[in-house]
């Protein structure tokens, strides 16, 4: 924990990267924390891209008051290949000191943690600028951001998810069909598992199992059969496949078509599939009551570690594994809260993605295990 003393006069706010609902509740949360303490919060319209193109604002009570509720974030969001660059990046930096801004709360995901490690990068910074002091919050859908147990808005999408599952089943029902419903997650298949146990799917499909695609064909054939034999219930069979499986939906539709067309006896109709691409729909909606508070939660963490002088680390939740000390510390301000160095962050969510991460290898053990075991 650092000793040094920092009075901030303005503390900026943006929101980067895929919106996440939640995000305008951890806008509203620092807000208003920061308006407590006699700090100006200034808002950044645009994420890193309107750092660069100086629309920046002071934030009234006005503007944030309300927000708790909306999905989406008022702030706006965009991806910025103009902040790839240093030069982009020292146009941001004499923005942030033509206003006086010397801290920031930079909400998003993955790239937009990175982008706030090179901005408050010292080496880059040089003698030319004071690198401003920058705090994390993990906001997206995905739940792919290194030691953190959740990020603001997976909740939320788990929900609209299984909202949606629900209603797919009861037509599903009605025809015993079968569904493959493609869900976000980019290369995390997090919202998918979670959400097939959730809705009582019969299967999923979820990247980090490393399937090729005669794999994944001979899996959901395997599990319509399954369903099909069950007597006792409705024969519908609900498969929610990650979109970053590498399998394209369609192509994956018409070759289980195909093989359970061959499957045909006498005494059993055909399989008709149907698939449903949930796409954005997944990343909108009124944030559920638990991604609010999260979000407020990860806000209070991160204005109180910024006003202690942290800088570089992000709020997290809940952390799944114990961490050494040089990675993060307990927060001080929420028992459930923990402040993990920026850069670990990347490096574990790097491990997430390339599989090597222990959280990611007993997800995927886990839901090897239960794969069978979701037909019942
Ligand atoms: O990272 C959030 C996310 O919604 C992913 O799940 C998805 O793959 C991606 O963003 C979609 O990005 P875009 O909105 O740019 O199409």
């Amino acid at each position: 924990m650092s000793t040094l003393t920092w009075n901030p006069k303005r503390v900026a706010i943006l929101t980067s990267g895929g919106d996440a609902p939640g995000m305008n509740a951890a806008v509203r949360a620092a807000s208003a924390l920061l308006l407590s303490k006699d700090i100006e919060p200034w808002g950044v319209r645009y994420g890193y891209r309107g750092l660069i193109k100086d629309e920046l604002f002071p934030l009234q009570a006005v503007d944030f008051a309300d927000i708790i509720r909306d999905g989406g974030t008022i702030l706006g969001s965009a991806r910025s290949p103009e902040f790839m660059t240093k030069e982009g990046r020292d146009i941001a930096r004499d923005n942030l000191k033509k206003h006086q801004i010397d801290g920031l709360i930079i909400i998003g995901g993955n790239g937009s943690l990175a982008g706030a490690l090179k901005l408050s990068d010292p080496d880059e910074c040089g003698s030319s600028y004071t690198a401003p002091r920058v705090i994390g919050i993990p906001a997206s859908i995905d739940n792919d951001i290194g030691l953190t147990g959740l990020a603001i808005g997976v909740d939320t999408a788990m929900n609209t998810i299984v909202e949606a599952c629900d209603k797919i089943s009861d037509t599903a029902s009605a025809f015993d069909r079968t569904f493959i419903i493609e869900v976000m997650g980019r290369d995390s298949g997090y919202l998918a598992m979670t959400s097939a146990v959730a809705s009582a799917a019969d299967g999923v499909l979820f990247p980090e199992a490393s399937r090729d695609e005669d794999e994944v064909v001979d899996r959901i054939v395997h599990t319509v059969e399954a369903v099909m034999e069950k007597k006792q219930r409705s024969r519908r069979a609900l498969i929610i496949k990650a979109e970053g499986t590498s399998v394209n939906i369609d192509a994956l539709k018409t070759r289980v078509d195909a093989k359970l067309a061959d499957r045909v006896g006498q005494d059993r109709p055909a399989i008709e599939t149907r698939v449903t691409v949930l796409g954005h729909v997944v990343r909108g909606s009124r944030p559920s009551a638990f991604d609010r508070l999260l979000a407020s939660r990860l806000a209070n963490v991160a204005v109180s570690a910024l006003l202690q002088g942290e800088t570089r680390m992000m709020a997290a939740w809940m952390l799944p594994f114990s961490i050494p000390e040089h990675v993060g510390t307990q927060s001080h301000a929420d028992p459930y809260c923990w402040l993990v160095q920026l850069d670990e962050v990347l490096a574990e969510t790097q491990r997430m993605h390339d599989g090597t991460s222990p959280l990611v290898q007993w997800r995927s053990k886990v839901f090897e295990h239960i794969e069978d075991v979701l037909v019942i």
